[in-house]
């Protein structure tokens, strides 16, 4: 098998094609739509939560002349920085960097990145009323900048390199518009869901509306793949789970059909894969508390698995990350429809060398 591509000094990747076990030769954007098919590839694709932005000095550089939400909304600048990882260490896909708020943002409920960390909403939803003036209807004309940055996107990309588009699911994002932004302790969308079942679930009724019009878009722009986000699907037990979150993404899936696989990433789920399993995902996305020796014997063939690095060994050396690297590579011993990714999002402190020295280990498999 052989290796793919260079990373030099200046930082700057080439994507060098590589042959497949079969001997055709694979392109990146190839690569990580086969492992989505379930299909064998030479080695595992790669890509990683929030790799676009925080970790790199380019990033850094374009958040000193403008905010978080410019970089979102100005169309030519979400692309760049949704490049500029996949120049520096030529990933086999890009996502696109955007943030599952635009969907609440859209639908009348505004935020903003807190300079100091975290993010804060307008107002929080509390009320009928609040749910009331929720406007689904709103979110593809309101998402134009999202609209344009894919298409120049899709373009820049060309043959070469996957496109991964994404939304929070339904229930994360209530827990996010119910807290009015971040939050150590989300527990409001837990009460309604209680306490009020009628207005918890005209709200999700909105959201899984506003979200299948967002994703719906973004297949349109050509991304070779949906991830949705239930980062907190793991707040749920397993008897709320699929009331709460799973019925509500199944509902999204089943209305977007099969024209792009879809990942689902639900943190902290880790004892309760069949739910998972149950909203229709196409691939599983799972946090580094997995067991993947015990979800490769449990997932049915068919269904891909993308994971599970620990963020924080990207905090370490590159002696570690090797290991560590190649102790997933192990488990999954070339399982088709192993995608590699972090158990979570990128560590704003991650080692770049380490990084470069995770894909190079990849490569090397
Ligand atoms: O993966 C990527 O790089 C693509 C872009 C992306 C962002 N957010 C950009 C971003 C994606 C896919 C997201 C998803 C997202 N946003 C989630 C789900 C994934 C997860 O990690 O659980 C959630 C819960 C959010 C909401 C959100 N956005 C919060 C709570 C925060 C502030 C805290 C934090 O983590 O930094 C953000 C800000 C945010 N979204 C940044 C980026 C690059 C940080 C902005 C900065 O530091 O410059």
């Amino acid at each position: 098998m052989s290796e793919s591509t260079q990373v030099d000094s200046g930082g700057s990747a080439t994507p060098v094609e590589s042959s497949s076990p079969t001997g055709k030769t694979l392109s990146n954007r190839d690569r990580f739509r086969n492992a989505c098919r379930v299909i064998p590839t030479d080695y595992p694709p790669v890509w990683l939560m929030r790799q676009a932005g925080r970790v790199l000095p380019e990033y850094k550089a374009l958040k000193e002349k403008y905010s978080f939400l410019e970089l979102v909304q100005t169309p030519d600048l979400a692309a760049e920085v949704t490049l500029q990882p996949v120049r520096r260490f030529g990933f086999d896909a890009a996502i696109f960097f955007s943030d599952i708020l635009v969907v609440p943002e859209a639908m009348g409920q505004g935020y903003h990145f807190r300079e100091q960390g975290g993010i804060e909403m307008e107002f929080a939803i509390s009320s009928k009323e609040d749910v009331d003036r929720l406007t689904p209807e709103e979110v593809r004309p309101h998402l134009h900048y999202a609209d344009k940055a894919l298409t120049l996107l899709r373009s820049e990309l060309g043959e070469e390199t996957a496109l991964i588009g994404f939304a929070g699911s339904p229930w994360t994002l209530a827990n996010f518009m119910m807290e009015g932004g971040s939050s150590k302790d989300f527990k409001a969308a837990k009460v309604l869901f209680h306490t009020d079942p009628e207005l918890f679930d005209a709200l999700m009724h909105k959201l899984t509306k506003g979200v299948c019009e967002y994703l719906r878009m973004q297949i349109e722009k050509g991304v070779d793949a949906i991830q949705i986000f239930d980062s907190l699907g793991g707040l749920l037990g397993s008897e709320q789970f699929e009331a709460a979150s799973g019925k509500w993404i199944r509902r999204i899936i089943e209305n977007l059909g099969d024209e792009v696989p879809i990942i689902v990433f639900a943190r902290g789920m880790n004892t309760n894969w069949n739910a998972v399993l149950e909203t229709g995902a196409n691939i599983v996305g799972v946090d580094w508390l997995a067991d993947l020796k015990d979800l490769v014997s449990r997932i049915p063939e068919n269904v891909g698995i993308q994971g599970n690095l620990d963020p924080a060994i990207l905090l370490t050396t590159p002696e570690i990350t090797e290991r560590e690297t190649k102790r997933i590579l192990t488990t999954m011993n070339h399982r088709p429809g192993h995608i590699f990714n972090l158990g979570h999002g990128v560590i704003p402190a991650s080692k770049l060398e380490n990084i470069e020295c995770m894909i190079q280990t990849i490569r090397n498999s």
